[in-house]
């Protein structure tokens, strides 16, 4: 989680919200033009946008009532400079100054960006960025803002988004103004934008009516790691810093803008391969662009895989098929703004403000008038955790501006791309609060602790079971259950177990591949924080084809001692099939103690030997000390647990390998129970029991255990430390998972309501 010092924003510009008034005063910009031009979808404009300059009171008392703290918005140059230069329009100070004392009044820190791409109009007819006299226009506007703002703003971020500027405006056009230039101009045009960064720096500073502190922000795709392999983290470094675009895309790269600033020289690598492009590039230019800065922004929306080819080379990876994308088809790629975060921070050595990342999505009013955009707050929990994992390591990250609070005007997309957290009804200025703004209202009150990641899962665990050759064993765990494994003496399918001898692989969760044993270690919280040092129960599929030995378990106490610290067992056992007549061995007829080493001794097994009858659907505890075997023909779902002590007693003089199997007589001896429970009380038929029902089959010290048969729709709800479940039978979907015959899943800590269907028998323990 965060500190209180964290700044929680959110961001937009003068030109995406403002809107016009015929008074205002204003100049033109460069997107009047643009737009004027139809340039743009729909021929749509920004003369009224969210006319944000005539709702501001009230945007800001919603943004108090989100509890934002922060607000980082930009001054729009040619509002300020009509021409550009020269002559100030008091009526923007004016509103500006209000603006400001505004949010201050709501207790919002204000965050200045003087430059968010609202270029004057008179000074692109003049060259524009062009013209290296733009350094001194940007200058000139630059002291105007220091003395107008700087008493009551301390926070001034120069320009946003240089690769946007260069590239969009005038590389391909397609943002305002609008040019197809030479790529040489285009690096004439990079140079004068950094040089006029560095003189926006040196006039914010020298005019400023108290210490204020700047900052930069630029932006890019973040290239991040296929895997977190050291090398595939190399790899993408390389790439993020490096310069892997075609020319007709150069201006999509990171240190060509950022090395300048922070680092006061352009990249080796870049001054290389673009040597035949620049400009005249003089020592007193980079001291210019290298002004000491208190801070780095960054604008993260998304990235692309990168990992280590054969050649030990960097080599691009494709997005897998069906990967999350938002409305304006941007990646959702949460991993990047942690490389990024990471990437950035080990670089630049500045503390970092996050000064963009969000997401446009399909919203739509709802039937009942409201705007339930979960995606993104999905999209926001993920990377704000991921922002949260980098925090939690140690990067100096201060602050974090969502993109954006209210629906904006979206450049050349116009109104298609909603990004805000507020809706705008563009027809009636009415504004509706979004769910995420409710969402980020949460993280900001507990400074990140509603995200998920600092949740318990609520996710269903999924389990790949491991299965066991056994000289008994059959087919049907293949055949009927689909396990994918070969043989015909498949006996055991360990279906839910942190046994060393058969340690479950989690599926298809935040936790796919980690062997269950890990997660228990790892992540007690997901199973209720039990006091134990290993996952308590074991649910295993039995499928005797032969008979199984005669055996009997010890207790806790007797295998802590004899049994190097090992639990006892205690089991019980479904009946999932068996053959018509068919008996079970449960129990035994000796009297006293010495009767029973009388009779294993002597080898009097028909004596000694209690079988009864079974039948699908029956129910037995085994406690320790029972003297017990399953017998061929008999399907079971066992369970018991976290042990795998048996003692055989007999072993029907069968041989495996050409030798008998081991016998356990003398531990035998000393834990089986004389004389032994009654038949009556060993078995119980629990075949017909409530359909929809959470069945309790029995509960001791270890284990609750439970039958369901699903007919339709059921509920309940999970409040124990968890829940492990078999499906036996059939096929259904639990909360949103469809299931069937042999799946084994536990439902988490806190899970909550358990909403089943479809045809199905489930056997589900607790403890
Ligand atoms: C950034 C830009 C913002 C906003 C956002 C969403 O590149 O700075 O003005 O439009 O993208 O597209």
């Amino acid at each position: 989680m965060f500190d209180d010092k964290f700044v929680w924003g959110v961001a937009s510009s003068a030109y995406q919200v403002e809107g016009t008034d015929p008074d205002d005063g204003r100049g033109k910009t460069v997107w009047d033009t643009f737009t004027e031009q139809g340039r743009i979808f729909q021929n749509q404009n920004a003369y009224t946008s969210c006319d944000n300059m005539h709702h501001y009171k009230d945007d800001y008392a919603l943004m108090k009532n989100l509890g934002i703290k922060a607000y980082r918005f930009s001054l729009n140059w040619a509002r300020i400079l009509p021409e550009g230069t020269g002559r100030v329009n008091e009526k923007a100070v004016s509103m500006y100054r209000d603006m400001i004392l505004t949010m201050k009044e709501n207790g919002i820190t204000p965050y200045i960006t003087l430059f968010h791409w609202e270029f004057p109009q008179a000074l692109q007819e003049k060259g524009g960025w062009l013209n290296e006299e733009v350094v001194d226009w940007f200058g000139e506007y630059a002291k105007v803002v220091a003395e107008n703002f700087s008493d009551i703003c301390e926070d001034f971020i120069t320009i946003n988004e240089p690769q946007c500027v260069v590239g969009l405006g005038h590389l391909s056009g397609v943002h305002a103004p609008g040019l197809k230039l030479s790529v040489p101009e285009t690096f004439q045009i990079a140079h004068n934008l950094l040089k006029a960064h560095g003189q926006a720096v040196i006039n914010l500073r020298k005019y400023a009516k108290q210490k204020i502190r700047i900052g930069f922000a630029p932006t890019g795709g973040v290239a991040y790691p296929y895997t977190d392999s050291a090398e595939d983290i190399e790899a993408a470094r390389k790439v993020y810093f490096g310069f892997y675009n075609p020319m007709d895309n150069w201006t999509w790269n990171i240190s060509w803008f950022s090395d300048p600033v922070f680092l006061g020289h352009y990249p080796k690598e870049g001054l290389e391969k673009f040597k035949e492009y620049l400009p005249e590039i003089t020592e007193a230019d980079m001291q210019l662009i290298h002004q000491p800065l208190d801070f780095m922004g960054q604008n993260i929306y998304n990235g692309y895989y990168v990992r280590q080819g054969a050649d030990g080379e960097p080599e691009f990876v494709d997005r897998e098929p069906g990967f999350p994308k938002t409305a304006c088809n941007w990646p959702v790629t949460p991993k990047a703004f942690y490389y990024g975060i990471k990437f950035l921070t080990e670089r630049y050595q500045l503390p970092l403000y996050i000064t963009e990342n969000g997401m446009s999505c399909h919203d739509n009013v709802s039937f009942d008038g409201r705007v339930h955009d979960n995606d993104r707050i999905t999209f926001l929990d993920s990377y704000i955790g991921a922002m949260q994992r980098a925090y939690d390591e140690g990067v100096d990250i201060r602050g974090y501006f969502q993109w954006t609070f209210l629906d904006n005007f979206e450049w050349s997309e116009g109104y298609k791309e909603r990004f805000g957290m507020i809706y705008v009804d563009f027809m009636t200025q009415r504004r509706i609060v979004k769910d995420s703004a409710f969402w980020y209202q949460d993280v900001i009150k507990t400074n990140g602790g509603n995200l998920s990641m600092n949740q318990t899962t609520k996710e269903i665990l999924f389990l790949d079971p491991v299965c066991t050759h056994n000289i008994w064993g059959g087919t049907r765990l293949r055949e009927d259950f689909h396990y994918p494994v070969e043989g015909d003496d498949l006996g055991e399918c360990w279906g839910i177990s942190a046994h060393p001898n058969g340690d479950g692989t989690l599926r298809d969760c935040g936790f796919s591949g980690m062997k269950l044993s890990e997660l228990w270690k790892k992540h007690p919280e997901v199973f209720g924080n039990v006091d134990s040092d290993r996952f308590p129960l074991l649910i295993k599929i039995i499928d005797a084809k032969d008979d199984l030995s005669i055996q009997v378990h010890p207790d806790d106490d007797y295998a802590k001692v004899h049994e190097n610290g090992s639990l006892g067992k205690t089991e019980c056992w479904y009946i999932l099939d068996c053959k018509e007549n068919a008996t079970i061995v449960i129990g035994h007829n000796a009297g006293t103690k010495e009767e029973l080493s009388r009779m294993i001794h002597e080898g009097k097994w028909s004596e000694f030997i209690r079988e009864i009858p079974i039948k699908k659907g029956d129910f037995l505890q085994i406690d320790p000390g029972t003297v017990h075997a399953i017998k061929g023909g008999t399907l079971i779902l066992e369970t018991q647990q976290n042990s795998d002590i048996t003692y055989r007693v007999y072993d029907y003089g069968r041989l495996s390998n050409g030798k008998p199997r081991e016998l356990h007589i003398d531990k035998s001896i000393d834990v089986i129970t004389v004389p032994a429970k009654s038949v009556a009380d060993s078995v119980k038929s629990v075949a017909d029991l409530p359909v929809n029902t959470l069945n309790e089959l029995y509960v001791c010290k270890y284990f609750h255990i439970y039958k369901i048969e699903v007919s339709g729709k059921m509920t309940f709800e999970q409040n124990a430390p968890f829940m492990n479940m078999t499906v036996t039978e059939g096929n259904g979907i639990v909360n949103g998972q469809p299931v069937k015959k042999g799946d084994h899943f536990i439902l988490p800590n806190g899970f909550g309501n358990v909403e089943l269907q479809g045809r199905m028998q489930i056997i589900a323990s607790t403890i």
